[in-house]
Parts: structure tokens; C-alpha cells; sequence
């Protein structure tokens, strides 16, 4: 099963430039999580601390037992070799064909025989539809085969904490579903941890069990999926819906002179150009037929069952209906108070 990732008060700067801070959540173990947040909020920055290639000055990131940011280097090394990462530009070795791209980290860190290596690189490539282009070169195909095959590079390895940064970018909508099965699946097969960061609204809404976003330099929020689907917080709302109304502008935050103004428009009965009100709990994707059933979904119910009281109200209403399809009965959990001593992270 894969490992809980669990991140407290973490602080990143780059000179006088804070990226965010006080940071805390906890990928729990096997779950899938999605990040979000407007470009340059620091997501692929704190994938990258994830797996102590950046340094954030304050904090702790605790994986399997150990804190990465005071452990040993050789303790990192050992520790790096339970994850599997896409970065966002898919860093594939341009002088190399995808076979020996994606057959890499295998020659690298295992002692298996060519013939073990071409098995597991080929079930690979299939997994990602790359058949019959493991001889081209990353400058030789299209964005969206290179993004598929880092993904295949990152998991010849069977990892335990699959991070991908924006798997989605460079893929038609076909390919975006396929893609979201694809890593709903592999969440059925291995019961890794994954951490998914995306723009995509759709995939964020159907793949993932738990969401975050990134906004002004903090963590809005994190938790089951319900609570952000359900949320009325304007900067998640906004996100959700693609929207111009709301606190993300094109290149900075607006004032709220500037949101009000604009709300003016739309109650006026201007269009605010996103999606029409994408609100609430959508089903989930479910692990295609035949495979096995998510380990995940179990644990994942036990652990909501024991925070529902301190969720909002809209967020315990989506979860409570979507267990109800298998549950007999659920004692609802109300608590007026709740809501503010809540124990899911909320910047
Ligand atoms: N190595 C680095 N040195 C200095 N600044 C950096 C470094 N890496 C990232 N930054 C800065 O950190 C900020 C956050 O960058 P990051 O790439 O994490 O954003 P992001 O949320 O992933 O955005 P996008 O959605 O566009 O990918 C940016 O201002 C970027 O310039
Ligand atoms: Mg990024």
C-alpha cells in the first residue's frame, strides 16, 4: 500500500520571493489528491519539495517515518525511491528513444536483465498507448505522447507515491478521460498514494478523493473532495467554474472594488464567461471492470465517517448521499459548531 505524505507549516522562499506558506495537509495513504491553483501559486515548486529536490526553509514533510528535510542524504536517496514523478514538462532525455527513456530508472536503480526490463517497459508503454513508438525520439511526437510517456517512465518502478504535474496539459479531451482512468486505475492496481496537480475542472471534480488549492501564497483549503465541490469560497468557486468573476485576475489578485464592480455586470445579466455554475458533488470515477476494487474507497470512508461532524454542512450532505449507495444506514452528524474547529486543513 502506498505510504502517507504528511506535510506540516511549510514555508518556501526563493530569495526575498515568499512562494507560500504554513503549508500543512496530509496525502493520506493510497488516496489520490489533487492540487489546484492559479499559475505561479507554487504547485509544482511544493511537488518538487515533495521529494526534497527543493528546500523549503520551514516546516516538516514527513514520509514513511522520516522527515526529508532533516534526514540524511543517504536516508533522501532511499526515500526518493518510493516515488514515481511526471514532472510538468515531462523531462524526458532528448538523445533517447522512449524505450530507453522509459527503461531508465530500471537500468538505473534494479538489477534486472534486459529481458525483465523490456516486459516491464513494453506493459508500460501499452498501459499508455505508446505501442510502436518506443523507437522515437521525444522531439520526434506530438506533447501529448511525451506527457503519456513520462508517466510511463515514472511508474516502471512500481512506486508508492506517484506525483504528476499537470498530466492532463497537451491532451485532446479524449485523451484527458482516458487519462484520468488510466491514474484511477493504477490507484486500483498498486494502492499508491498519488498527488495529481491539474487545471483540469473536470478531471478534478470526477478523479480525485480528496482536493487542495493554492491561492495567495496558501493552502485555501484541503480536504475529501465534497468539502471544495461544496465550497462557497470565492476563489475556489471561481476556479471550479473557470470564471472571470472572482479574485483570480489575469495577472494579479483584484481588489475588491474591482470584484464588486464586476459582480455589478453579471447580476446585470453579462455572462462571466466560465462554465454555467458548476456546483456540488459529481460521481466519482470508478476503477474500470475487472480490475480490483480501490482499496482506497473503504479506507477513505471510515476516515470521512470520523471528521464528518466537522465538515460543512453542503460538504457532510455530498458525502452522506454518495455512501448511501452502499451504505444501509448513516447516522447524519450534524454539529452547528463544528465548522470552525474542523479538522480538514483550511488556510
Ligand atoms: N528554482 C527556482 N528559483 C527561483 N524561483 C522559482 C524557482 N522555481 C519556481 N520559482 C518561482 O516560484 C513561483 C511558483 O512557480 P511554480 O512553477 O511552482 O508555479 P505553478 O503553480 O506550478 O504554476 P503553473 O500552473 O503555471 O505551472 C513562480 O513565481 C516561479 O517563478
Ligand atoms: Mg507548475
Amino acid at each position: 500500500m502506498g505510504v502517507e505524505v504528511s506535510v506540516e507549516g511549510l514555508t518556501k522562499s526563493f530569495g526575498s520571493q515568499k512562494i507560500w506558506q504554513d503549508v500543512s495537509l496530509t496525502l493520506p495513504a493510497g488516496e489520490v489528491s489533487a492540487l489546484l491553483g492559479p499559475s505561479g501559486t507554487g504547485k509544482s515548486v511544493f511537488l518538487k519539495s515533495l521529494i526534497g529536490l527543493l528546500r523549503p526553509e520551514e516546516g516538516s514533510i514527513v514520509i514513511d517515518g522520516t522527515d526529508i528535510l532533516q534526514c540524511s542524504s543517504r536516508e533522501l536517496y532511499e526515500i526518493r525511491k518510493l516515488f514515481g514523478v511526471l514532472f510538468q514538462d515531462g523531462a524526458l532525455f532528448g538523445s533517447m528513444n522512449l524505450y530507453d527513456n522509459v527503461a531508465f530508472p530500471l537500468r538505473e536503480h534494479t538489477k534486472k536483465s534486459e529481458s525483465e526490463i523490456r516486459k516491464i517497459v513494453m506493459e508500460k508503454l501499452e498501459l499508455n498507448g505508446l505501442v510502436g513508438a518506443e523507437g522515437k525520439l521525444p522531439g520526434e511526437i506530438s506533447g501529448g505522447m511525451r506527457k503519456r510517456a513520462g508517466l510511463a517512465r515514472a511508474l516502471v518502478l512500481d512506486p508508492q507515491i506517484i506525483l504528476v504535474d499537470e498530466p492532463d496539459s497537451g491532451l485532446d479531451p479524449v485523451r484527458t478521460t482516458y487519462l484520468s482512468q488510466l491514474l484511477i486505475d493504477i490507484n486500483a492496481q498498486i494502492d499508491a498514494t498519488i498527488l495529481i496537480v491539474t487545471h483540469n475542472i473536470n478531471l478534478a471534480r470526477t478523479v480525485p478523493d480528496n482536493l487542495g488549492m493554492l491561492f495567495r501564497k496558501q493552502l485555501v483549503m484541503f480536504g475529501p473532495r465534497e468539502v471544495l465541490l461544496t465550497s462557497d469560497e470565492p476563489v475556489v468557486h471561481q476556479f471550479l467554474n473557470g470564471s472571470k468573476i472572482g479574485p483570480i485576475g489575469m495577472s494579479e489578485e483584484k481588489d475588491d472594488a474591482q470584484m464588486a464592480q464586476e459582480q455589478a455586470l453579471v447580476d446585470a445579466g453579462h455572462h462571466h464567461g466560465g462554465t454555467d455554475d458548476v456546483y456540488g458533488v459529481v460521481p466519482q470515477m470508478q476503477a474500470t471492470p475487472g480490475l480490483p476494487v480501490r482499496q482506497a474507497v473503504g479506507r477513505r470512508q471510515a476516515r470521512v465517517r470520523e471528521i464528518l461532524h466537522t465538515l460543512p454542512i453542503e460538504a457532510q450532505q455530498g458525502i452522506l448521499a454518495s455512501m448511501n449507495d452502499d451504505a444501509t444506514q448513516v447516522i447524519p452528524a450534524y454539529d452547528d459548531g463544528g465548522f470552525e474547529q474542523s479538522t480538514f486543513e483550511r488556510g
